[in-house]
């Protein structure tokens, strides 16, 4: 246990000044309460991992890819002191990078404060804007370079598809295989091509194929299995590898869009502490914390079909003020059917459970003005997205709810928040929008759409960018003792 004590601090500050300068224009009181609070002070303790001979008797299951050579490297004990120097001056070198980024962009954000005033020339290859989608356009922009430039991503190799190493690329969870193949196909800019080289270490756990591989037929729900799963791989590369221990998990992250995937940490929060989840469930009440976590976008893409497939109809054309149709999914759809499901409701507000085999779901989102996002099992919707491309003001009715990129994006100008206690007045404050901010807030949905597209490759902004960009932000925010 020596190595557990904290000789050098494990230190957060950067973070005061990387999250919150995002955060600094418009900001709830209770994220900065969360901040002060998030403070990981020397009693950090990584629990024991699992015995070894469990960790063996579940990788007969799933071979390793590497075995052989990690046994070498095992067998040299003798030679770790010379081993860790070298991982210590690529780490130092990582750290310097990191701290030249940080010094970067809260320049451009000082920047910007002499230029507030012209946000117009705030313009650069890929990127133009006015600036009203972004809570602060410049640093988000020099943030973007500096990750760019600098933000390399370790896929550990162990482990075998498809629990591992593989995702969905179609419907629903598709992000998650779509991040993971971008990261693993080997083209990406992204991967790195060592770990000396990391500035973060991916856990390429495909929780929706162990879903349906352990699970199906469905015989439990309990997550036990799951949790072990995860356990069993972070206790291997943890004790093959000296990064893990390093950071506490501070500079790892896995990435799932499955509902379940928030539970994975709930059996051991001491060992994953710190360790960065990727989610679309992201849910505030259930343990999600914005300045650790990342929220997903939930996308459901058709097979095969990626980017912007279709536009809406230009404002004057959308007759309909709001739309949603759905399955029963949850309480807060519940609650939107009682209030307003049925054709005598109302001929403004069309709201479905089953949407009519002669109605074109895709053709109604693009003829309204705004379109009903309601939380359904979880708080995510892939309707936010739908409702984006469309062209079609989005109203997010998910309480609790962490929107995705919402430490650079500015949602309250391109989006409609409604209370779950509200739902009943969903009319009046639709309407209540007057013409002149419904025309700006929809002219930004065109705009905001661009960093909802998925490409692969991937290419500046968009939406697997946009994720980096956010994992890249929270291990901006910590810095990585040096032993
Ligand atoms: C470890 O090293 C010893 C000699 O020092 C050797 O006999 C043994 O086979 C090695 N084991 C592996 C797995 O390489
Ligand atoms: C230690 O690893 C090196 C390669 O990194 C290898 O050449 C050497 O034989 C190993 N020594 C032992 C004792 O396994
Ligand atoms: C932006 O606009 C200001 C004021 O019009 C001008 O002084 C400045 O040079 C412009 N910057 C760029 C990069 O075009
Ligand atoms: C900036 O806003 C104006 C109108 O407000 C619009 O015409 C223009 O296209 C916008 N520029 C960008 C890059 O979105
Ligand atoms: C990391 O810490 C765990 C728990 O204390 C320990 O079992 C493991 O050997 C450590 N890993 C390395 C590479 O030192
Ligand atoms: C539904 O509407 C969209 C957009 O107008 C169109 O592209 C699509 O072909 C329509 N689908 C069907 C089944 O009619
Ligand atoms: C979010 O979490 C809270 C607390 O567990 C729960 O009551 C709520 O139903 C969750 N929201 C959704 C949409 O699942």
């Amino acid at each position: 246990m020596a190595d557990l004590t904290c000789t050098t601090p494990f230190v957060l500050y950067p973070l005061l000044v990387i999250i919150l300068f995002f955060y600094s224009l418009n900001h709830r009181s209770g994220f900065l309460s969360s901040v002060v609070d998030d403070d990981p002070s020397c009693h950090l303790s990584v629990s024991s991992p699992s015995s070894p001979e469990s960790v063996l008797s579940y990788f007969r299951f799933f071979p390793l890819r590497s075995s052989s050579s990690c046994l070498t490297a095992l067998n040299n004990s003798s030679s770790e002191g010379t081993v860790v120097e070298q991982v210590d001056e690529a780490a130092e070198r990582i750290e310097e990078g990191l701290a030249m980024a940080r010094a970067a962009i809260k320049k451009a954000g000082e920047v910007d404060l002499h230029r507030r005033r012209d946000r117009r020339n705030g313009s650069d290859s890929g990127f133009a804007s006015n600036g009203s989608i972004y809570l602060n356009a410049f640093t988000f922009h020099q943030s973007h370079r500096e990750m760019e430039k600098r933000f390399k991503i370790w896929t550990y190799r162990e482990g075998e598809a498809p629990l591992f190493h593989k995702g969905p690329l179609n419907d629903i969870y598709a992000i998650e295989g779509h991040f993971m193949d971008e990261i693993e196909n080997g083209k990406s800019r992204f991967a790195a091509t060592s770990p000396e080289e990391a500035t973060v270490f991916y856990i390429p756990v495909g929780i929706v194929n162990i879903i349906r591989f352990v699970y199906r037929p469905y015989i439990t729900y309990s997550r036990d299995r799951l949790q072990n799963i995860v356990k069993d791989y972070i206790s291997l590369v943890s004790d093959r590898y000296p990064y893990w221990n390093r950071s506490r998990g501070a500079d790892h992250f896995f990435l799932s869009c499955h509902d379940w995937a928030p539970d994975v940490t709930a059996v051991d929060p001491e060992l994953y502490k710190h360790f960065i989840r990727a989610l679309c469930n992201a849910n505030a009440s259930e343990g999600f914390k914005p300045i650790r976590d990342v929220s997903l976008p939930e996308i459901k893409i058709k097979y095969g079909k990626l980017g912007l497939t279709h536009n809406g109809e230009p404002p004057h054309n959308r007759k309909h003020l709001a739309f949603f149709a759905g399955g029963s999914h949850g309480e807060v759809r519940k609650v939107l059917f009682k209030h307003w499901k049925g054709k005598d409701k109302d001929k403004d507000v069309l709201v479905y459970e089953y949407l009519p085999k002669s109605m074109n779901y895709t053709k109604l989102m693009d003829q309204a003005k705004f379109c009903l996002c309601p939380s359904g099992w979880e708080v995510a919707s892939p309707r936010i997205v739908e409702s984006l491309y469309s062209g079609c003001v989005p109203v997010i009715i998910a309480d609790s709810y962490v929107l995705p990129f919402s430490d650079v994006l500015n949602w309250k100008t391109f989006s409609v928040h409604v209370s779950v206690e509200k739902i009943p007045e969903i009319k009046k404050i639709l309407e209540a929008v007057s013409e002149e901010e419904y025309l700006e807030m929809q002219r930004r949905v065109l705009e905001v759409r661009k960093h909802f597209v998925v490409n692969r490759p991937s290419k500046a902004y968009d939406m697997l960018h946009m994720i980096m960009h956010s994992i890249w932000l929270r291990r901006l925010n910590v810095r990585i003792p040096l032993s």
